[in-house]
């Protein structure tokens, strides 16, 4: 029986940082709102000609590098994204070709925060079913193009970044150990981009209603997520017969201190063992866990053994957690 392990992780954020006191001087917002709301200080944004794909690849890169790997090596790209660099084609396809390979698949995911939870799980399906054996997912964004700087609401919360891993089937009992997804459409509305889809084709009203932006209801998610996350750790862990006390790192997805910190203390662990990063980046949506992942592995957070918790909650709604032995 194959396993899927992560052989190696890699990260890009964009130079540019935007700051709360930036933020202060373009939306009536403060500092101390968004730190003792969110956690976050600071996010990057990427420079004009930087679309998901520029980052997608940095990330990829550094991943390859790490893993000692050449693209050609690969037998799959996935790419989790909401903010991909145009409606068609794929960002994997568009990431795939300037790796400069061709002839093997790559395709997007879309489900938003929760995309990388999503597209790992099928990237173990394909490795635990023997069809591929070494494969890059992606995570990345660049949602300050589909931010409305004029929305307090959203503008403060989200950042542009990427994160990849690669995947390498294994013997051992060593790697994703379980991963689960779950969908709820029925609350699609609390997190959407109205127009530019076909629902609602692009034209000078959609502009002028800036109908082409986020629209999030921040705390009817909030509520949602927190009751959320804090069952899907507990049933995770206890599905496999872990207790909480030997997990080594809960990485989620770093969306608000709030919903975190309440997910931690359901499952009785330390903030200390909780990979937070959301001060730096804000929330980066489907790139937010594996940027957090490399940086956990680039401080040796992470060592062979240990077991990790990956979670994440996000539009659609989406949810999706994932239980790794290193
Ligand atoms: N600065 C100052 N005041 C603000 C700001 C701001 N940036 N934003 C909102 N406010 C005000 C509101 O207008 C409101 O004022 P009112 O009481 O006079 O109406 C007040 O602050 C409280 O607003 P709430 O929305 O109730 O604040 P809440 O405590 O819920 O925090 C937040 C808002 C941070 C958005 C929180 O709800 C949250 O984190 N939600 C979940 C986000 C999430 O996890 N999304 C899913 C993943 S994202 C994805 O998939 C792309």
């Amino acid at each position: 029986m194959y396993r899927a392990r992560i052989i190696s992780t890699g990260s890009y954020l964009p130079e540019k940082i935007l700051t709360n006191f930036d933020l202060e001087k373009i939306v009536e917002t403060s500092d101390e709102w968004i730190r003792e709301r969110t956690g976050i200080r600071e996010r990057r944004i990427a420079a004009p000609e930087e679309a998901a794909s520029d980052l997608a690849l940095a990330a990829s890169r550094d991943a390859l590098k790490k893993a000692g790997l050449r693209p050609k090596e690969l037998d799959l790209i996935i790419v989790a994204t909401v903010s991909g660099d145009m409606l068609l084609p794929s960002t994997a396809c568009i990431l795939q070709n300037k790796l400069k390979i061709k002839g093997i698949p790559a395709f997007d995911i879309n489900a938003a925060c929760s995309g990388f939870i999503y597209a790992l799980s099928v990237a173990d399906s394909f490795i635990r079913s023997g069809t591929y054996s070494r494969i890059l997912v992606v995570g990345t964004e660049v949602l300050s193009r589909f931010t409305d700087w004029q929305d307090r609401t959203t503008c403060v919360l989200l950042g542009d970044g990427a994160g990849a891993v690669v995947l390498e089937k294994t013997r051992k009992k060593q790697g994703i150990l379980d991963v689960k997804i779950h969908a709820d459409g029925s609350y699609w509305e609390l997190l959407h981009i109205p127009a530019g889809g076909s629902r609602l084709q692009t034209s000078e009203k959609t502009l002028r209603e800036r109908q082409h932006f986020i629209k999030m209801k921040g705390n009817e998610t909030f509520k949602i997520a927190v009751r959320t996350l804090e069952k899907l750790v507990v049933d995770t862990l206890k599905n496999n017969k872990i207790k909480p006390e030997e997990l080594s790192l809960l990485i989620p997805h770093q969306a608000n201190h709030r919903i975190i910190a309440a997910t931690a203390n359901r499952l009785g662990i330390s903030l200390e063992k909780v990979m937070l990063n959301l001060q730096k980046y804000g929330n980066t949506s489907a790139a937010s866990i594996p940027i957090a992942l490399d940086e956990a592995v680039k401080t040796n957070r992470i060592k062979e053994g240990d077991y990790i918790l990956l979670e994440a909650f996000g539009g659609g709604l989406t949810w999706g957690s994932a239980l790794i032995k290193w």
